[in-house]
């Protein structure tokens, strides 16, 4: 009989923390494809794969680890959850809190999330209020409500979040029966590139359950290459960004709360995060629509724009395996894929209701 997959908690339940006895609050989460990509790996002579995260219910990576929050908000009795997200996180945090029947209050930097993630929160019923300010300093004040007032905090400083997220590592070597050479992905808050890095571990080594120990999964642990946007890139510069600038609105973050969780990803693994400029973002973003077939939002690009920069700088090695978490739906942020290169709008062409003009519109000749 066909598998119905379950969420991440139920798929993954004896390497999470979590028992028999937990109320799961899911929305059937993870599970999400791992897509060959033909031309990224024609160019690069790896076989290059996406982890297609904008398929998971809200439309990106953060339900991964909203389901294990939310989870945890339940178990610990809260009645309110706050967040503060660049908007990824409170389309998320809203639509689970709905499912666990919390209410939501989230705080997003004013003007500087996009029309879907905002509409997402909206429609989930939280209450959302635009910060004067950055993201980062929406977090702040999302902290300090968790510590002093009844609300439950479901950023990825709650480690539950980080949980939940290392499913995506998971997903990836039970798909290729093996961890890729290099895995590779957005850095924002930087909680995804140590969440995948605690799941890569953990899997290449046995594992304590409170049933006894599972053995090793994977033979090896992939290199982790993280992306920056150029304007918003404090692990490129070594310390925090006081003003990040970035379109890509979703990594738009100058002090990352999973600061040495992700610089000992990089270290422990061999790897990099480095920076990629907002074109080279915008050119990597049209590269997978009208390249590979998959939409994602610009930040999601990220990732993949910097593997673009290392090839063309021939940092790039052939005949490895690799794997980059696309972390977001282009529907999030569906404006960029209206422009055209040069900047102006695509304009769509107008035709009459009439067969043979849009025929030779086409250019197309009757048979
Ligand atoms: N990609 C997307 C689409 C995101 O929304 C985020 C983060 C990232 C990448 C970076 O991930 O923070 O774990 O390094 N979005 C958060 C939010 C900050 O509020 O939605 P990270």
């Amino acid at each position: 009989m066909a598998h119905q997959w379950r969420g991440v908690i139920r798929e993954y339940a004896d390497r999470l923390p979590v028992t028999e006895a937990t109320k799961v609050i899911t929305l059937g989460e993870g599970g999400t494809p791992l897509v060959h990509a033909q031309k990224l790996s024609e160019l690069t002579g790896s076989e290059v794969y996406l982890k297609v995260e904008g398929m998971n219910p809200t439309g990106s990576f953060k339900d991964r680890g909203m389901t294990m929050a939310m989870t945890a908000a339940v178990e610990a009795g809260a009645k309110a959850v706050v967040c503060a997200s660049t908007g990824n996180t409170s389309a998320s945090a809203a639509a689970y809190a709905t499912a666990a029947g919390l209410k939501c209050a989230v705080l997003v930097p004013e003007g500087k999330i996009s029309m879907g993630k905002l509409s997402q929160a909206i429609a989930h019923g939280a209450t959302l209020l635009q910060v004067d300010g950055n993201f980062d300093n929406c977090l702040d004040i999302a902290r300090k409500l968790g510590e002093s007032y009844p609300v439950f905090l479901v950023n990825s400083v709650n480690p539950a979040r980080i949980q939940g997220q290392k499913t995506g590592a998971f997903e990836v070597v039970d798909s290729l029966g093996d961890a890729p050479d290099i895995h590779v992905l957005p850095v924002g808050n930087a909680g995804n590139i140590s969440a995948y890095w605690k799941g890569y571990k953990e899997y290449a080594a046995p594992f304590e359950t409170s049933n006894g120990t599972l053995p090793a999964v994977s033979t090896k642990t992939p290199t982790m290459w993280g992306f920056q946007a150029a304007g918003a890139a404090p692990f490129v510069a070594g310390h925090p960004i006081t003003e990040p600038d970035t379109i890509a609105t979703a990594i738009r973050i100058g002090n990352p709360a999973s600061w040495d969780t992700a610089v000992a990803a990089r270290d422990e693994s061999g790897g990099l995060i480095e920076a990629v400029t907002d074109d080279e973002i915008l050119d990597a973003h049209r590269w997978l629509s009208s390249k590979e077939g998959v939409f994602v939002e610009p930040g999601s690009a990220a990732g993949v724009a910097g593997l673009i920069k290392k090839h063309a700088a021939g940092q790039v090695p052939s005949g490895k395996t690799i794997v980059i978490t696309v972390t977001g739906h282009g529907l999030k942020d569906p404006q960029w894929a209206l422009r055209t290169e040069d900047g102006s709008d695509v304009q769509p062409v107008k035709v009459p209701n009439d067969v043979v003009t849009v025929a030779a519109e086409l250019g197309l000749e009757e048979n």
